[in-house]
């Protein structure tokens, strides 16, 4: 394993410029006992004259600084439920809350400002633009954030969002890839950088979908132990989607997902977890 972390280049939050700037317009409630909360999601799919259910009344809980896994075999809903509860994906019924907030009764505008300051999420499937660099993917939620164009002036809070980012990527061991494309880069370095996108305006929540399910064991190895050393700084409070047993080993707690539902709400002791998901991947 390779050390990314320097632990003093940089630990959050940092300016309060960049990692609050003006604020979300919706203040979170302060002393939330849940980061995160899925209260009966439902979502379904019309096809056309046909309506596909995928969840179907799916209660969760993150606390803030957990570090809860999430497992279940392939279609269960896992990714349809990370993409409610990271606000990219309306279902169809039921509340996501933020912090104590009802994110999907929001305004969108506010919705999106929540959801940029909050919530991290990293994919499987990395999702960088293509024509930009490393860094600049890793700078573009602080410079899609109304808040960017609010005082700050676009091209200081370019330029400081670009140190930020030219850190981060240096303590992920990505130093001399700063201007590579997504093209030029390795899956293990994409995702990296896609980690630090994730981390550039010091959200306290992580979500990430099966963030080594592309890569090979000893890059996932490395991309594991940046997102857990990240959580363990940050105390972020972090939902991680795996198939790999070993992972959830190094959750707080591991609920898993049959057909749309949680099987259990019931907390899964960690000595047990890797059963789980090896029972997940063989369902
Ligand atoms: N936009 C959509 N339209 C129609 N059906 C969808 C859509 N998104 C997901 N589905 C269906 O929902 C079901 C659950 O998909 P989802 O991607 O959430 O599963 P998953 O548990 O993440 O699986 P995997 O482990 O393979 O990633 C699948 O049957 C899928 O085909
Ligand atoms: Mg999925």
């Amino acid at each position: 394993m390779t050390a990314f972390n320097d632990s003093t280049s940089t630990n959050a939050p940092r300016s309060p410029e960049l990692s609050g700037a003006a604020g979300p317009f919706v203040e979170p409630k302060s002393g939330s006992e849940s980061a995160l909360q899925a209260v009966q999601i439902k979502r379904h799919f019309q096809i056309g004259n046909r309506e596909l259910g995928v969840l179907f009344g799916v209660d969760m809980d993150l606390a803030p600084g957990e570090k809860l896994g999430l497992v279940g075999a392939s279609g269960a809903g896992k990714s349809t439920l990370l993409h409610s509860l990271g606000l990219l994906d309306r279902p169809s019924s039921g509340k996501i809350r933020i912090e104590g907030i009802d994110a999907w009764a929001l305004s969108p505008l506010d919705r999106a400002r929540l959801r940029n300051h909050r919530i991290g999420f990293v994919f499987q499937m990395y999702h960088l633009l293509p024509e930009l660099s490393a860094v600049e993917n890793v700078i573009l939620p602080g410079m899609i954030d109304p808040a960017g164009f609010l005082g700050l002036g676009g091209r200081k809070r370019r330029r400081e969002l670009t140190e930020k980012a030219s850190e981060l990527l240096h303590s992920f061991g990505l130093g001399d890839r700063l201007k590579h494309r997504p093209s030029q880069l390795s899956g293990g370095e994409k995702q990296r950088v896609s980690i630090a996108r994730a981390l550039i305006l010091d959200p306290p929540i992580l979500i990430a979908d099966e963030p080594t399910g592309n890569l090979d064991s000893a890059t996932g190895q490395s991309i594991l132990d940046i997102i857990f050393a990240e959580q363990e700084r940050r105390l972020l409070s972090l939902l991680l989607v795996t198939h790999d047993g070993n992972v959830a080993e190094r959750c707080d707690r591991v609920l898993h997902m049959v057909d749309g539902l949680m099987q259990s709400s019931e907390s899964v002791a960690a000595e047990d977890a890797a059963r789980v998901a090896l029972e997940a991947n063989e369902a």
